[in-house]
């Protein structure tokens, strides 16, 4: 059996340990061959290789990034495309590809399982707003490193009796957001899955202002989160990727001088960026990427294509494709008696 394995999209805390998971088990359980594609469904398109040992993955534990490398490259945009993938599939002798990736990698490989691909999906993005799994890998190591940023930003903000604004990742689900606001004691926690009131915002600043208050006040905030009074979510820029999303960024810096404007207190804003996607796992990432990988190997040899590896509870199953990206995982209102308590 000869199974190619991808990562497309972001980046994210894990996607090396998947990797060595599935080669590691497929290798030494089944005798199975293994291609890594490069750069995503570039790769694919390009007829793009490297030979995938386990002596090459076994180092890998804990090494942030892919080492096949990544892209947004969306084959769904043109049939040709599709066609020089199933010709590069036959050309390397595929038998099974795993794709491992977030809703538009995972789209593209449901579409090719519906072509008749022996196609399966491991879930990926620290985002962790994809339907079907309860967690994906990468989430937790996101989280860490935000709560350790935040952590960092109450001394310098003590200091200087000011407000300090974190913006983190986490596009239509702020995960991210509720995670680390909650673990870092932010005074005010902002998602895109409510909408946030200046007024109550800045009451919730100046309530930490004061005599016998601590005098400085943070605010995580999700890049897709909006204020009330805007319309849309903030942008960096006009352009949209392959799969059409726009670069989102900037409501940090927005609700930094909102704040600065309506209250009078000093503000500095922080981006987190990329930061929150670089460098090694946290040790339950590893775990879980593991555990992802080697069940891979599990659904390669039980012939469940068309299927993603999921985590229910603390089992790890397998899932129609199709399921994990019918619809975003967004922070549900269970959520919202919790995040009130936290803001007020
Ligand atoms: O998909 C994860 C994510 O980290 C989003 O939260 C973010 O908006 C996006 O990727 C940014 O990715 P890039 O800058 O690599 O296009």
């Amino acid at each position: 059996m000869r199974v190619g394995i991808l990562t497309g999209g972001g980046d994210c805390p894990g996607l090396n340990t998947v990797i060595r998971g599935l080669v590691l088990a497929g290798v030494k359980r089944h005798g199975y061959d293994f291609v890594g594609f490069r750069d995503g469904w570039k790769g694919l398109i390009e007829n793009l290789t490297l030979s995938l040992k386990p002596e090459d993955v076994r180092p890998l534990y804990d090494v942030g990034g892919t080492m096949l490398g990544t892209s947004r490259t969306n084959p769904l945009s043109d049939p040709a495309l599709i066609e020089r993938i199933k010709g590069n599939l036959v050309a390397n002798k595929i038998d099974v590809l795993v794709a491992i990736g977030g809703d538009d990698t995972l789209g593209v490989a449901t579409a090719l399982a519906a072509m008749g691909v022996s196609a399966i999906g491991i879930p990926k993005t620290i985002d962790n707003d994809l339907s079907a799994t309860d967690t994906t890998f990468g989430f937790d190591t996101a989280v860490a490193i935000a709560t350790e940023a935040v952590d960092r930003l109450h001394t310098t903000a003590r200091s200087h009796h000011r407000v300090l604004v974190a913006e983190v990742m986490g596009r239509h689900a702020g995960w991210i957001a509720l995670h680390t606001g909650i673990a870092a004691g932010a005074d005010y926690t902002m998602l895109p899955e409510k909408e946030t009131d200046l007024a109550e915002l800045c009451q919730a600043v100046n309530r930490e202002f004061g005599p016998q208050r601590k005098n400085y006040a943070i605010v995580v905030v999700s890049e897709g989160a909006v204020l009330a009074q805007q319309s849309d979510m903030a942008t960096q820029d006009e352009s949209r990727d392959a799969f059409g999303h726009v670069k989102l960024g900037g409501i940090g810096k927005q609700v930094s001088k909102a704040i600065a404007a309506e209250t009078g207190h000093e503000t500095r804003d922080v981006l987190l960026g990329h930061i929150q996607r670089g460098g090694p796992p946290t040790a339950n990432d590893r775990v879980l990427a593991t555990r992802y990988g080697i069940f891979a190997a599990e659904m390669i040899n039980a012939g469940q294509f068309g299927h993603m590896a999921a985590l229910q509870g603390n089992e790890i199953v397998a899932v129609p494709l199709a399921n994990a990206t019918d619809e975003t995982k967004i922070v549900g209102e269970q959520w919202f008696p919790i995040l009130d308590i936290v803001n007020s």
